[in-house]
């Protein structure tokens, strides 16, 4: 799999609550690890036995060279990560309050730099590769070359659009799979989505704009799949206790792009990813919270059991 997106520090306070503007919190601990959401995916792909190779830009500093060892250590693919001559490593300052929701300002810094000529030069890793995964988090340029570059070989692409930036419509169209969630959708498709209902709306939406598979997600109700195939279908989210929600949506497209790419159906994929995602909330941090593989397994024959 190659991933084409963003690497950034992340700074993360807990708070009682979130700050008004103007106000100043006293925080809880403090900690600091990688994030991104390309780094982020990456990693969650990763650990769930998918071959990574990542595309991504750091600055010419100390949090650039973690950044490379920490993907080292995440057994991913470092060759085509580039330094930027002026841009330092960016920098994501999240605020996670009591019920472990979170607010975010992601700086992108060297990675919101990234060329397409950073994107072609990686184009022996595309056609080695059985699937490609992007983000929005990095430059409008970098995502429409990896979007063209996986059409031109005839890869599959997931796009998950996040954070929300505008792609134009001849760009959108060329994605096999999309997956935004609820804010995403409705900023996509101008529909609010909220529910089940509104889900299917916007999904439906997206698939006549061309994209023949949409996946919404929808927090802890799981994700809604729209793909033509019959009248679309809520596949449901796992009930865990999240001490910390930031990532979770990484963790879902990086399981479910691995799944794909491993042969399993839109709907076995979704349903692991789900779990992917589940496992990721009862962690603080986004990178270091990732499942492996066999927690991913021993959770899901718990739940089984659970089932019947
Ligand atoms: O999706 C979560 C990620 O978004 C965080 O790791 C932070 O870096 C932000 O970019
Ligand atoms: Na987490």
């Amino acid at each position: 799999m190659v991933v084409v997106g963003s690497y950034v520090v992340d700074l993360m306070s807990r708070t009682p609550h979130m700050p008004k503007p103007g106000e100043t919190v006293l925080g809880g601990p403090f900690q600091m690890g990688p994030g991104g959401k390309g780094g982020n995916q990456a990693v969650a792909a990763s650990r769930q036995g998918a071959s990574v190779t990542m595309i991504t830009k750091v600055g010419q500093d100390l949090f650039g060279e973690e950044a490379i060892k920490n993907f080292e250590q995440e057994s991913i693919q470092t060759t085509y990560i580039t330094k930027d001559e002026h841009e330092a490593t960016g920098a994501a300052l999240i605020a996670v309050d009591q019920h472990s929701e979170n607010m975010i300002v992601v700086s992108l810094g060297a990675c919101g730099n990234l060329t397409s000529e950073d994107v072609q030069q990686a184009r022996e890793a595309f056609i080695n590769a059985d699937i490609i995964l992007v983000q929005l988090e990095t430059s409008i340029e970098a995502v429409e070359a990896t979007i063209n570059l996986a059409n031109e070989l005839g890869k599959p692409v997931v796009l998950n659009p996040a954070p929300f930036q505008d792609v134009r419509a001849e760009v959108l169209k060329k994605v096999t799979y999309i997956t935004p969630n609820e804010t995403e959708a409705s900023l996509l498709t101008g529909i609010t989505v909220h529910d089940e209902k509104t889900a299917k709306e916007a999904a439906i939406n997206l698939f006549n704009a061309g994209i023949p598979n949409v996946i919404i997600t929808l927090g802890k109700k799981g994700c809604y799949i729209y793909d033509g195939s019959d009248q679309g279908r809520l596949i449901e989210g796992f009930t865990v206790d999240a001490v910390d929600t930031t990532g979770a949506g990484d963790a879902f497209n990086g399981g479910f792009t691995t799944f794909i790419a491993s042969g399993l159906s839109i709907n076995e994929a979704a349903k692991r990813a789900n779990a992917v995602a589940a496992l990721s909330v009862t962690k603080v941090g986004t990178s270091p919270a990732m499942p492996t593989q066999k927690e991913v397994e021993h959770f899901l024959e718990r739940e089984q059991v659970k089932e019947s």
